[in-house]
């Protein structure tokens, strides 16, 4: 097939023999997806050649950009080697041994002791509910099996992770959902439904209220807390660490374990290595995915503390086996892939880069705010960031959803890729991101703003 011909195949058959997640399928076959066909460093290029920075990163995965070297390599000498092997019950492989080890000893000021290896976030999720409700059964309190969660999170898309999403776009249409997952407010304060203004009040009033739900539910059927550290595709909110700091206490008082969702803030997203660390609170359990391979090959992990592998280690009856993984759990490619990226993470000090980089950025962006009266909050940490944008910034009244598709197409116009979800635009670029580049995204935004103003 010459050049034209593929690209006439690919928009004749683009969204028309596959489902894409989250959007309906009957608007893809009007609005096609972009089709990204070739990346470099930060740029991603579509089927014509066009070429864009990502401000997406992937979809917050893609830390080291798309063309690390060391990555690619530790992949293909590891297919040579060993393409798979199983770790069920009696195998495993180099890789694996390796990949526990260092993610212990990196995890250690969290506390974390044990990985268990899954295939990307939502197996991840799902391990550590189930891990969690496993615990308290071998500590036998059975009734310990409830789930809370905030109402703006996002846990994937698997139907434990669906259960303790908030966002009634996740339950609706797969509902009966999980039961026992009760959802508590978050204390954003952009639009907060209890109109406090002062954010330590208000991260103060949700933790009151968490602590009346917990008693209310009766402490003793709880079985864990489950939250992003900084809350991503609900929007970006970034907690006070008095939120992380409250809730780890709360979890403390009444034994319930705490477990956080670090599939984005993971592996320096935030300008540390771990939301858990930026907040200053080790959790029991911690999820992660995304950029421990920078997404060049799917996988996760749900890490452990003492205290939940002691109560496996010290279990003697057979309801303390993990019945519970993978085929690709400890898979040697991802947990080659896995170790190539942590020592490209440390030694380009990407979450220094995040941090830095991050606030130039965001910086810039509170600069079109000033511009542009529709970006009604700018908000963000390391490298992650949304603009929430608004009809009328006096009611905060969100802008309209038909002004969204236009606004990334300008973008996209201009050299950037973002996401828009609802009214809010999500960026989470790659962490190797230069502030020259910082300055494409931030431009690039300018120009779309400047179109649809
Ligand atoms: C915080 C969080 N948890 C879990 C997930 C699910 O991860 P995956 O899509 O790899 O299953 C996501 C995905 O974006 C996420 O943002």
């Amino acid at each position: 097939m010459n050049e034209s011909s593929k690209i006439n195949f690919l928009h004749a058959n683009n969204g028309k023999h596959t489902f894409h997640p989250m959007g309906h399928p009957a608007e893809l076959e009007q609005n096609p997806a972009r089709i990204i066909d070739k990346a470099e460093g930060v740029y991603v290029f579509n089927e014509k050649g066009e070429k864009v920075v990502d401000a997406v990163g992937g979809l917050w995965n893609v830390n080291l950009g798309y063309s690390n070297e060391r990555v690619k390599k530790a992949i293909t000498d590891q297919l040579d080697r060993l393409p798979y092997y199983s770790n069920f019950k009696g195998t495993t492989n180099p890789p694996t041994i390796e990949l526990g080890e260092r993610l212990v000893s990196l995890m250690k000021p969290e506390g974390m002791v044990k990985a268990f290896f899954t295939s990307g976030g939502s197996d991840s999720i799902e391990s550590a509910l189930k891990i969690a409700r496993q615990y308290w059964k071998m500590l036998g309190q059975k009734d310990r099996y409830k789930f809370l969660s905030f109402k703006k999170g996002y846990h994937g898309t698997h139907f434990g992770g669906a259960s303790v999403n908030g966002g009634e776009r996740f339950h609706r249409s797969y509902e009966p959902l999980l039961p026992g997952c009760f959802h508590m407010p978050y204390p954003a304060p952009y639009r907060n439904p209890f109109g406090i203004d002062d954010e330590e009040q208000l991260v103060q009033t949700c933790l009151k209220l968490i602590e009346e739900e917990i008693q209310f539910q009766s402490p003793d059927t709880i079985a864990a807390f489950i939250a992003e550290p900084v809350l991503g595709a609900g929007g970006v909110y970034v907690p006070t660490h008095s939120l992380w700091q409250g809730l780890r206490a709360l979890c403390d008082k009444y034994e319930i374990l705490l477990i956080a969702d670090e599939v984005v803030t993971g592996f320096g997203r935030t300008g540390e290595w771990f939301g858990s660390r930026y907040h200053g609170v080790a959790p029991d359990i911690m999820c992660l995915a995304k950029a421990i391979t920078s997404g060049y090959f799917p996988f996760g992990a749900a890490m452990v503390n003492e205290r939940i592998n002691d109560a496996y280690m010290t279990n003697t009856d057979p309801f303390g086996g993990l019945f519970h993984g993978y085929t690709y759990t400890g898979h040697p490619v991802g947990c080659a892939a896995a170790l190539a990226t942590l020592d490209e993470t440390y030694e380009a000090n990407l979450a220094g880069n995040a941090k830095e980089v991050g606030s130039y950025l965001i910086s810039r962006l509170k600069g079109l705010q000033d511009k542009y009266e529709m970006i009604g909050e700018v908000r963000g940490v390391g490298l992650m960031m949304s603009l929430d944008l608004v009809s009328d910034r006096s009611t905060k009244a969100p802008a309209a959803k038909e002004l969204m598709g236009p606004l990334a197409d300008h973008a996209w116009e201009a050299g950037v890729m973002i996401r828009v979800s609802g009214n809010v635009i999500i960026m989470s670029p790659p962490l190797v991101l230069t502030k020259e580049e910082a300055d494409k995204i931030a431009d690039g935004l300018d120009y779309a703003f400047g179109k649809i103003s």
